[in-house]
């Protein structure tokens, strides 16, 4: 990984960013930020996967909720690498909730339910390690 601070982030754009067709616009706020496309791909999502993306949300009262909206439809996986990537990406998304999201964010300006809000990403490095084995192999990774 070339530089310093460079870092890896795992986002996955839901089911309603690929239905309300913002895939392009989503991923062009990340490229033009500066951020580097290391793996990209449109996925079916199964329920065994939905439930190990968010399993630290196992039992809390949206879980149900979060499963059924990514459950049996296509979302796109990606690895973004930059600069401080889990930070810089969690601050242009936005805040958890788009109708207390910044305007100027993603969820800020292209949302308005919580549950279905647009864009997942990781929160930390941990994070990270755990989400991208969900989608990828590690000989996708060696793109650059
Ligand atoms: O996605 P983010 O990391 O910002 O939020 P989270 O706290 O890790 O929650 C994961 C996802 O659960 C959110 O993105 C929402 O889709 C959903 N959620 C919800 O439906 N209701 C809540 N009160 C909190 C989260
Ligand atoms: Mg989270």
């Amino acid at each position: 990984m070339a530089g310093e601070d460079a870092e890896r982030t795992f986002v996955m754009l839901k089911p309603s960013c690929v239905e309300k067709g913002f895939i392009g616009e989503v991923i062009s706020r990340f490229e033009r930020k500066g951020l580097r496309i290391i793996q990209l791909k449109v996925v079916k999502m199964s329920r065994e996967k939905a439930e190990e993306l968010y399993k630290v949300h196992y039992g809390k009262p949206f879980y149900e909720g979060l499963i059924n909206v990514i459950a049996g439809k296509t979302v796109v996986a990606m690895i973004l690498e930059g600069r401080k990537a889990i930070g810089v990406v969690r601050r242009l998304i936005g805040a958890t909730d788009p109708a207390e999201a910044q305007p100027g964010t993603i969820r800020g300006d292209l949302a308005i339910n919580l549950t279905d809000n647009l864009v997942h990403a990781s929160d930390s490095p941990e994070s990270y390690q755990r989400e991208y084995r969900i989608f990828f192999e590690d000989e996708e990774l060696q793109t650059y």
